[in-house]
């Protein structure tokens, strides 16, 4: 079986299907993290300013390359802009601080590059076009290999086009069966932009159910995740593999990168064995059914719709 394991960005970019995701690590776990996720076969990690975690993400990086005897070009690191939000008493970032902000996340990381740099969200209307003109800036410096933003809806990338600026090469959304947003991935395809999902398994009964792991998932959706019945769990026995990697290649299987992450070294292994198998289109097909629109990622609410 022929899989396909990486998208193009952009000229000589290619993005991993397979990443390892990082928010809600803490910068105490996150090297060893990291590293059992270089070990297990991950080339693609994505972590953010807002997470806390860079230079415990650094540290994993340098001990996962040398361990496996990797350079670091054969690893793909996403980390992202904090905007800044005035609706929460923050000051909105400028084109300036957005070009310190990446200056700061690598030298926490340790890195000289990342090969993709994000506007975490769309929060600013004042800022937006300001802090993209940073990204392409920095993308002219090559501090950045690709540029993209996150939670971005058409509008959002619209208004970026009409101020007379290139398109972002990803936006990274919330993306899963229960959240599939056609309108906004057909666009995403339309304008060759990739769309990278995040929070792949938020149908799972476990998917952050540790305290403090705030999201917007209702009580009536974290009982249908327990339902015996469900279409997941009927897959994975089907299938013979757990609901995670049915909702993980649903993702691949869709072009989309996906970002799983645990701090259990057992499903760090198991969510990367993605290519082992393939949903057939009759059962791609009642996945496609059961969309129930927003995402919940957000406690604060689903961020594509930000003004
Ligand atoms: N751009 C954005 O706004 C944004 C928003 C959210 C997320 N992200 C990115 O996307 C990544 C993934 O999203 P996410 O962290 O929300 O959630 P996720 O990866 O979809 O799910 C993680 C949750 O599922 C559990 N889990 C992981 N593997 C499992 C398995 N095989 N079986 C059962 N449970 C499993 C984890 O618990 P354990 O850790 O205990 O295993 C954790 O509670 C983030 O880490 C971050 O890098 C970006």
């Amino acid at each position: 079986m022929k899989q396909q394991k990486e998208r193009i960005l952009g000229p000589d970019v290619k993005i991993p299907l397979l990443g390892f995701g990082t928010y809600l690590i803490p910068d105490s776990e996150a090297a060893s993290a990291v590293y059992a996720a270089l070990r297990a076969g991950y080339r693609h990690i994505d972590t953010a300013e807002v997470y806390k975690n860079e230079q415990g993400v650094g540290e994993g990086l340098r001990r996962g390359l040398e361990s496996e005897g990797l350079s670091r070009r054969d690893v793909f690191v996403t980390t992202k802009l904090f905007p800044g939000n005035a609706a929460w008493g923050q000051t909105p970032k400028t084109t300036e601080t957005t070009i310190r902000s990446l200056e700061e996340s690598l030298e926490r990381l340790g890195l000289d590059y990342v090969d993709l740099y994000l506007i975490h969200a769309p929060f600013d209307r004042e800022q937006r076009i300001a802090q993209w003109r940073g990204l392409v800036e920095l993308r002219e410096q090559k501090k950045t290999r690709a540029i993209g933003v996150s939670n971005f809806n058409i509008s959002h990338i619209e208004e970026l086009v009409a101020a007379g600026l290139p398109r972002p090469q990803a936006n990274q959304i919330e993306l899963h069966p229960w959240s599939q947003k056609p309108e906004l991935v057909r666009y995403l395809d339309e304008h060759s932009i990739v769309p990278i999902a995040y929070s792949s398994l938020v149908p799972l009964s476990t998917w952050r159910t540790a305290p403090g792991q705030n999201s917007a998932k209702s009580e009536a959706m974290q009982a249908d995740s327990q339902r015996e019945d469900s279409l997941f769990k009927r897959l994975a026995k089907e299938y013979g593999v757990t609901e995670a990697q049915i909702l993980l290649r649903w993702g691949v299987q869709k072009g989309y990168p996906v970002l799983p992450k645990s701090t259990n070294p057992e499903r760090i292994r198991q969510n990367a064995d993605l290519f082992s198998f393939s949903i057939d289109d009759a059962d791609m097909e009642l996945i496609a059914k059961e969309d129930r629109g927003d995402g919940v990622a957000w406690p604060s609410g689903d961020p594509t719709k930000a003004a």
